[in-house]
């Protein structure tokens, strides 16, 4: 589901980049046990206007990045700003149909897309299929406390119906063929999971 103004404005300014830079990516690789070994491809789900894909290459440097956004202008956004990279691919794809071959990738990141997708269950399906086995998925989301309620919709657009909390979605993740490797949940609000494809 596209973002309503307001979040695109939430989503593309200095706020949310320097939150993401400085805590939330940081957070997200401190639940490796160990820095992870560069890795060769790296997906990014809902890229957004693409400040994901630039924490991937500082942090992970991987020969390829891929990122993908369901929104026509946010991937127009991220393919200009990522224009000459040769190792960074950009490209319109819903990741409830991911466009890819199975078994594709070394790790999958979603920063705060799933809550976002009607049929968030089978994006997990399709993430556990175009991982390699071993291959590690890095999930930051927000609940259905933090988007169900009548504050959020306001402000924001998000569906209704079938959203999920930190137990569901881990839930799923087992159910798909995961192993949950780490999780912190913030008050059931948001959550952050390290999970890995059963391999
Ligand atoms: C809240 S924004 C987050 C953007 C970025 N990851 C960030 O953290 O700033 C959610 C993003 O997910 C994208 N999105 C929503 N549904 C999607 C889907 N089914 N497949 C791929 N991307 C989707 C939206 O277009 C939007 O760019």
């Amino acid at each position: 589901m596209k973002l309503n103004t307001f979040e695109k404005f939430i989503v593309n300014n200095p706020v949310r980049f320097w939150v993401q830079n400085h805590i939330e990516m940081p957070r997200l690789m401190s639940m490796f046990a160990r820095p992870p070994q560069t890795p060769s491809s790296v997906l990014e789900i809902g890229c957004g206007f693409g400040n994901g894909v630039e924490l991937i290459r500082r942090h992970l440097n991987p020969a390829h990045i891929t990122a993908v956004d369901f929104d026509d202008e946010m991937v127009y956004a991220t393919q200009k700003r990522f224009k000459g990279s040769d190792e960074i691919l950009i490209q319109q794809a819903d990741a409830e149909q991911l466009p890819f071959e199975d078994e594709q990738f070394d790790m999958v990141f979603e920063f705060a897309v799933f809550h976002h997708i009607p049929n968030w269950q089978q994006a997990v399906v399709e993430v556990n299929r175009v991982l390699k086995p071993r291959g590690y998925f890095v999930i930051e989301d927000l609940y259905r406390k933090a988007i169900c309620n009548p504050l959020a919709n306001v402000f924001f657009e998000h569906p209704q119906t079938n959203r999920f909390d930190h137990q569901e979605l881990k839930a799923q993740l087992l159910h798909s063929g995961f192993e949950i490797i780490e999780d912190k949940q913030l008050y059931n609000f948001s959550g952050r999971i390290l999970a890995r494809k059963v391999g």
